[in-house]
């Protein structure tokens, strides 16, 4: 994969050179450019903004610089063999980031990303580029970050860590929490390593039972448990078929129980204080 990030702010993305992407890039799975959008500035300032229209605060990223540092990028990446771009451009008002599209976008060939400062890039900017390949707008949360470069930290790693033999072992993928395909999304629970013992805290006792299926069963409790806790939202939208008598019994006793009123809006459970308010 070939991923090529145009900002004002190359040195933010030099976690790029550490850990799991950094290692992938050693190992030639991952080719990565990052390219100062100030090289495509031609004024004695290097301006890349000015102020918007229609007026309100703040700054707006100009078209000039973007277009003609994306041209040049796309041409290079291009001549050296590259294939199938997608622009990715973080922004909040984007579509969420979730593992679907993680995985979606592991897919693809040759990401672009075009994290902005100020109050985001000129519009036509995306709807030029939009007609020559596909663009993913995407937010990482429900907050406002100063630049869209620490968005492309996590998505750059959310996605390669997706990418054939770079994570070691394919299976750690299946378990993920969100991970697309599993039944029912839910959280994963805790976990433990040696010593059996830690400041007089032990593990639970079926860790060590050897007991496959009732070790499987205590995870899957737990995850249920984190679930209802930490993400109800997880649950409310699951369907009831995903889950099996165990599981019911387990969400019975975390105080969730099924909803028919709200089937017709994609709620399946309900907490069952809710019920009685
Ligand atoms: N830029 C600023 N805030 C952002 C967010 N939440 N997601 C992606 N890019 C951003």
């Amino acid at each position: 994969m070939r991923l090529d990030v145009v900002t004002i702010f190359p040195e933010y993305l030099e976690p790029l050179n550490v850990s799991l992407v950094g290692k992938a890039r050693a190992r030639g799975q991952l080719q990565v450019g990052v390219h100062d959008l100030r090289n495509w500035t031609y004024d004695r300032h290097h301006t890349v903004d000015d102020t918007p229209y229609g007026g309100g605060p703040g700054m707006v990223m100009k078209t000039e610089p973007w277009g003609d540092a994306l041209d040049e990028v796309l041409a290079d990446g291009y001549e050296a063999g590259a294939h199938g771009p997608v622009l990715v451009v973080p922004t909040p008002s984007g579509r969420p980031f979730t593992q679907e599209l993680a995985v979606e976008l592991s897919e693809r060939p040759w990401l672009v990303f075009t994290p902005a400062r100020y109050e985001g890039i000129d519009r036509r900017v995306v709807d030029e580029y939009a007609t020559r390949m596909p663009v993913y707008e995407v937010s990482i949360g429900d907050y406002v970050l100063a630049g869209g470069e620490a968005a492309v930290l996590v998505v750059t790693e959310a996605v390669a860590r997706l990418l054939p033999g770079v994570l070691g072992n394919a299976e750690s993928h299946r378990d993920d929490s969100f991970a697309p395909g599993t039944m029912a999304n839910l959280l994963e629970g805790p976990v433990h390593t040696k010593p059996p013992v830690w400041r007089g805290r032990g593990i639970p006792e079926v860790l060590l039972s050897g007991h496959h299926g009732r070790i499987a069963r205590w995870r899957r409790d737990e995850a249920l448990r984190r679930t209802t806790a930490h993400r109800p939202d997880l649950i409310g939208r699951t369907a009831p078929a995903a889950f099996d008598k165990k599981d019911r019994e387990m969400l019975s006793i975390l105080g969730w129980a099924p909803d028919p009123e709200g089937e017709r809006y994609g709620r399946f459970w309900r907490r069952v204080e809710d019920v009685e308010e």
